[in-house]
């Protein structure tokens, strides 16, 4: 509602402006033959029909899609949105033109101030910059002998998440939540594989914090879309230029403590051999002639922990749901970890020998893709998308649902059916180079880097759950659904509170 008045406000202070822009914006593109869709209002476009539909985004996109087609067009102030819903033109736009689509739209002001100008893996336009960063993160970080590297880190944090949850579950009578376990158990492996140092459970949970009052500062605000209510956010500005301080402090401080290492290891004997962190310290980025400055490193360290640290626990607290709904799913688990591994604990070695458990992982993919939307595209030049113009400035969204639950392509889409993997059954393809069927990490040159990773921690962790606990609904907890909102990532509407009784 603050918003809304101060669009009021400023709206009927600049009149003016508005005609000016009005006319200019009607001017911009006259021969461009956009996607169809809803007409707008002057100026505004289409932002408040959107932000005033009684439905999020996320599910209006379903309704949009059945008007307007599989490719339709959303004025939002002076941002256009073509969003992108069937998995032919997911096709054409990533793989048959996917140079053409690689890049990425302009940032707001405060996503500017997080990426240091779009330098990040994920920001960055598509180019040399681009893909010095994305080169170094996958060879640096998350190659598969990078992973096996860290074996031992990824271990000691799935033995402290187990005994979390014991010790949770012990002081509360069996119940736990799941989704804020996940998420401390990846942040911490994410931590030290940054830095490669052990911390503290308080020093995590500080550092946590003040990543999550990042996330919070940057969600879109309404002068993103209509930049001449800038000065009306001159205070939100501040806060956010405060957040980013304290960002700067907070990360400094664990970069210098990683120098300091790297200098004299004899401080800390036990830390990692190597860290993202020193990939970056010498990093030659083309088209840069110095190595990246200490903000810089701030904004990649973080993006590396943040990439991974939401998506991954949002999936988890999913398949705990799915666990829970259907005791078969469950015992299946447990009984293909009893006949595989035995009593030792799982780790990530185990996980290719576990085909029911990555079976169980494809669907969940599946049917709850962490993000809904891809990260935002751009084309590099004006370019065609399904017989329609693009625009260089557009923002292209990709929606990731309707592919994984299209009917062309998926028997019974919206059972949750893990069996439909199992040899002989439906094709699990999730990078999308055999064809788009299922695409959670995105496709193409952009295809998230932490693919591999995230797969590998998803699986680990339901099989540490399972192995240690029996799962059941919270019995003070109303029958389980499966509503979906907007937290970043598509989590669960209500949280999910879990009764588990261990298994030994
Ligand atoms: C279940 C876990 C994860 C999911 C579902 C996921 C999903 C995605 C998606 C949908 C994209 C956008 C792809 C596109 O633009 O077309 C993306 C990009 C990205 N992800 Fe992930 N991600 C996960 C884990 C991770 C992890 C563990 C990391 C790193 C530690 C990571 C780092 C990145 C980066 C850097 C990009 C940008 C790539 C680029 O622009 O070139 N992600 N991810």
């Amino acid at each position: 509602m603050a918003d809304l008045s101060r669009f009021f406000v400023a709206s009927s202070l600049a009149v003016s402006v508005v005609v000016f822009l009005l006319l200019g914006f009607r001017r911009r593109r006259p021969s461009l033959k956009l996607p169809p869709g809803p007409a707008g209002w002057p100026f505004v476009g289409n932002l408040f029909q959107i932000a005033f539909a009684g439905k999020p985004m996320i599910h209006l996109v379903r309704d949009l899609r059945l008007r307007y087609g599989p490719i339709f067009t959303l004025r939002m102030g002076v941002r256009t949105l073509i969003v992108v819903t069937s998995p032919e033109l997911v096709h054409e736009a990533l793989i048959e033109k996917g140079q053409l689509f690689a890049s990425r739209p302009a940032e707001s002001t405060i996503r500017a101030v997080f990426s240091c100008d779009k330098f990040t893996v994920n920001s960055a336009v598509y180019g040399p910059e681009w893909r010095s960063l994305r080169r170094n993160m996958v060879s640096g970080m998350l190659s598969a002998s990078r992973l096996r590297e860290f074996h031992p880190a990824r271990v000691s944090a799935m033995d402290r998440f187990v005994q979390r949850l014991r010790a949770e579950a012990e002081a509360n009578g069996g119940a736990v939540w799941v989704l804020r376990n996940a998420r401390f158990a990846v942040f911490a492996i994410l931590l030290s594989m940054t830095f490669g140092v052990t911390l503290e459970e308080d020093e995590i949970v500080r550092i946590d914090e003040m990543m999550k009052r990042v996330l919070l500062c940057i969600s879109p605000r309404m002068d993103d879309y209509l930049p001449f209510l800038g000065p009306f956010y001159a205070k939100h500005q501040r806060k956010v230029l405060q957040v980013r301080k304290e960002q700067v402090e907070t990360v400094t401080a664990l970069i210098n403590r990683r120098r300091a290492i790297l200098n004299d290891r004899r401080i800390e004997p036990h830390a990692a051999p190597f860290s993202y962190l020193d990939s970056l310290l010498d990093l030659k980025v083309d088209g840069r002639d110095c190595a990246p400055s200490e903000p810089q490193l701030v904004t990649l360290c973080s993006e590396f922990i943040n990439g991974g640290t939401d998506t991954t626990s949002t999936a988890i607290e999913w398949a705990m749901a799915r666990i829970i709904d259907n005791p078969n799913i469950q015992a299946k688990l447990h009984e293909e970890i009893v006949a595989t591994v035995g009593d030792r604990p799982v780790d990530d070695r185990d996980i290719e020998k576990l085909t029911y458990l990555q079976a169980f992982v494809k669907e969940l993919l599946r049917k709850h893709p962490p993000t809904y939307f891809s990260l935002t595209h751009a084309a590099v030049e004006l370019a065609k998308l399904g017989g329609y113009d693009i625009p260089p400035d557009a923002n292209l969204e990709l929606f990731l649902p309707t592919i994984s639950e299209d009917p062309r392509l998926w028997s019974n889409p919206l059972e949750f059916n893990p069996d439909r993997f199992i040899t002989g059954g439906e094709a699990a393809d999730i990078t999308g180079s055999a064809g788009i069927r299922m695409i959670p990490f995105g496709a193409g040159r952009r295809i998230c880097p932490g693919l591999a990773m995230g797969t590998t921690h998803i699986g680990l962790m339901v099989a540490r759950m399972v192995q240690a606990f029996e799962w059941q609904l919270h019995p003070s907890e109303p029958k389980l659904d499966f509503m979906d909102k907007v937290e970043f990532t598509i989590v669960m509407k209500r949280r999910l509170l879990a009764l588990v009784k261990p298994r030994n």
